[in-house]
């Protein structure tokens, strides 16, 4: 495997791991033999200049996930957002983060740990970075196929040693009102927080993103860092973390605090489980038309479903 020293990684040069994606996930294929496998896919180490203007379609090698689906378009991922603290409105988000400031930036990492730590940017950069490509399945039933760069949040969690007591990973996004105006919203119960159980933190899909199409994350997406939960519905994966805490119980999140009737603890993406006000069946693919069948855990199942054996995922939604 090609090696590369840690201070070589920038945002923009990308090296990916493919032996840790094997141990996660079973078989896989090289970027250059793409198509429907039956694995989640992985693309090949990227290097793509940066590029002036955010909306210009930046390459990667892959072309499509495992299951043969494409690739959203640059374009797509970059200006139809989720992201509150800047506003409700999915086509605005890009602009009003336009300014935002990403750098520096730290994640301070502690509670239940031997050793507690501050990472800045960089150090998150030692961490050997890969390529994935995941399914985002919004709880508001729109989905997306996104090229990421990151590593797994086990490599952080690892790093800090968690004590024995630590059974779940509670995350908060930057609290900063003068920055992000829909801070000033007091619907919402600020700061943005996410949780995992520590098992589900530790699965190797779960990622620590700190970029995507080859490219730095721009704000609109989470910038600098933000975690991706593929087989969980968008909201788990929370944007611009700047405090990762090992608790003993169960964290409540911004979302279960707002509406408890709704959003539940786990999220995992579950067509047979309805949210109150519309069906889970179906998604809508942005940039195609008409809709698809949801996939149980988005299509992750064979890699996810065992964290939940004998679990009732109707009540624990
Ligand atoms: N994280 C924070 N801090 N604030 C948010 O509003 N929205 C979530 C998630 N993470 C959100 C967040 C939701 S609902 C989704 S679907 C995804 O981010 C969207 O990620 P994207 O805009 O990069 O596609």
């Amino acid at each position: 495997m090609e090696k590369i020293h840690p201070s070589e990684i920038t945002p923009e040069h990308v090296y990916m791991s493919r032996r840790r994606f094997m141990r996660g996930v079973g078989a896989v294929v090289a970027g250059s033999l793409l198509s429907a496998c039956g694995v989640p896919q992985v693309g090949s180490p990227t290097e793509t200049p940066a590029t002036p203007d955010p909306t210009s379609e930046p390459k990667v090698k892959a072309t499509a996930d495992e299951l043969g689906d494409p690739l959203t378009s640059f374009k797509a991922v970059t200006n139809y957002n989720n992201f509150y603290e800047f506003t409700t409105n999915k086509e605005r988000v890009a602009r009003l983060a336009e300014d935002f400031i990403t750098s520096p930036w730290t994640v301070e990492v502690g509670g239940l740990v031997h050793k507690p730590r501050t990472f800045d940017i960089d150090d998150l950069r030692q961490f050997p970075q890969e390529e994935r490509i995941y399914r985002l399945r919004c709880v508001e039933a729109w989905s997306m196929v996104i090229p990421w760069v990151g590593f797994p949040l086990s490599e952080l969690l690892k790093d800090v040693e968690p004590t024995s007591k630590a059974k779940f990973v509670r995350f908060e996004t930057l609290f900063d009102p003068d920055q992000m105006p829909g801070q000033k919203n007091s619907t919402f119960d600020w700061p943005y927080v996410e949780g995992l159980r520590l098992d589900e933190a530790m699965h190797d899909l779960t990622l620590m993103a700190t970029g995507l199409y080859g490219k730095s994350l721009l704000s609109q997406n989470g910038a600098p860092v933000r975690l991706v939960v593929p087989w969980k519905y968008g909201f788990k994966s929370i944007k611009s973390i700047v405090k990762i805490d090992l608790v003993e119980e169960m964290p409540m999140s911004l979302w279960m605090a707002a509406a408890p009737q709704e959003y539940g603890f786990y999220a995992n993406v579950n067509p047979s489980v309805s949210h109150p006000r519309w069906s889970q069946t179906s998604e809508r693919r942005i940039g195609e038309s008409g809709r698809r069948e949801t996939l149980m855990f988005n299509g992750y199942g064979e890699e996810v479903a065992g964290l939940y054996a004998g679990m009732d995922l109707k009540k624990n939604f």
